[in-house]
């Protein structure tokens, strides 16, 4: 019987437009901080409708400038979510901050702001709200609290270039936010991110906090502790010849979303990603929900033996071993988050993904969960 292939859960579509942008940089000799880099920005703040973009080697990187620039640090706690991927929690930990978890809406998975609303106390510093698979956060509720308590929203867009809220990019929603360019992401530079605002302040203290802490006073000038967090050049022409089609990457993910949701409306067990007035999704990844009376992980296991790749998404942070060591975080503290966190894969999703290889996916969960 002939074999058939791994469908893998995500995959980058790179053109030939794409590769003579990135050997038109190395043909010019100029590999790091140039042109590339500075219309690469200006191709984001554009999509994020805010006047500032600053572009850094990963999502990461991004998010621990921003933490750094609102002056987070030592007593403080940011308010955020344990349903997320580990580094929007991390960039806290770096500048020894603590994290304050709040649990999540159990339809959107996107943070509960009547919890963040009780979450906050004399230390909080910042509130840092996800747009989880690209689905915009309720920044109506989060951005009220804010405003309370005169505290800065640092907007974790990693997983949402694209996405809008009644209209409103995703990027422009709190005071500084990040985008990521991870392969798997809307639009890939191989590794890399992209600090947005509209503050110029915090514009500038990025620009100096990821360039080695310099300022506009020389190459060996360091006016504050920094480090090189600075996208390169052949990164950079790749972004922004990704980003020259943008509109069309985006159009054809949600035509593959739409096909899924056609596939796999029916199969019993299978609740498809939510939809919801006013908010347009980025479509990022397609994550499923499973019925609890399947085991998630065995089912994750079967698909992958009918040779179709899928991933666990996400396992909530407070109950990664490094949590529960370092801060004696335990199973109950989430219970949402933890249940969400317990049913959900990741279906393989990417904007090449074809009519076949998706019936081929419906197909193989059909099986695998009449079989559980
Ligand atoms: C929600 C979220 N935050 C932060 C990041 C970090 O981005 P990077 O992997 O580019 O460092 C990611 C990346 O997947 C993410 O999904």
């Amino acid at each position: 019987m002939r074999k058939l292939s791994l469908i893998e859960v995500s995959g980058a579509e790179i053109t030939a437009g794409d590769r003579r942008a990135v050997d038109a940089v190395l043909r010019s000799g100029r590999l790091a901080m140039g042109p590339a880099t500075l219309s690469f920005e200006k191709a984001c703040a554009r999509a994020a409708g805010v006047k500032h973009g600053i572009a850094v080697s990963s999502g990461t990187a991004g998010l621990h400038a921003l933490v750094q620039a609102f002056g987070i640090g030592h007593g403080d706690e940011v308010v955020t979510t344990p349903y997320s991927f580990v580094a929007s929690s991390n960039c806290v930990l770096f500048e020894h901050a603590a994290l304050r978890f709040v649990d999540i809406d159990p339809v959107t998975w996107n943070l509960d702001a009547r919890a963040v609303a009780a979450a906050v106390t004399r230390k909080t510093r910042a509130l840092l709200p996800v747009h989880v698979f690209g689905l915009p956060y309720d920044h109506a509720g989060i951005s009220r609290i804010a405003r309370k308590h005169g505290l800065p929203v640092i907007e974790d867009a990693c997983e949402a270039l694209g996405a809008s809220w009644q209209g409103r990019p995703a990027g422009s929603l709190g005071d500084a936010a990040v985008f990521a360019f991870y392969p798997n992401k809307q639009i890939t530079t191989g590794e890399g991110g992209m600090i947005v605002t509209r503050h110029a302040p915090v514009a500038t203290f990025c620009r100096s906090v990821i360039n080695q802490g310099r300022g506009n006073t020389g190459f060996l000038h360091h006016v504050r502790l920094g480090a090189n967090y600075r996208l390169d050049e052949m990164s950079s022409a790749l972004g922004a010849s990704q980003m020259g089609r943008l509109g069309s990457i985006l159009r054809r993910r949600e035509k593959v979303a739409t096909r899924y949701a056609g596939l796999l409306g029916r199969i019993p067990g299978v609740e498809l990603p939510v939809e919801i007035p006013g908010l347009t999704r980025s479509w990022f990844v397609y994550v499923i929900r499973l019925d609890p009376r399947f085991d998630r992980d065995a089912v994750v296991r079967a698909m992958e033996r009918q040779g179709v790749q899928t991933r666990p998404y996400f396992p909530p942070i407070h109950l990664q071993p490094f949590y529960r060591e370092a801060f004696g975080f335990r199973k109950g503290m989430f219970p949402v988050a933890e249940a969400v966190g317990r049913s959900t894969m990741a279906l393989p999703f990417h904007t090449l993904l074809t009519e076949a290889a998706q019936a081929r996916v419906a197909g193989a969960l059909r099986r695998v969960l009449a079989s559980c």
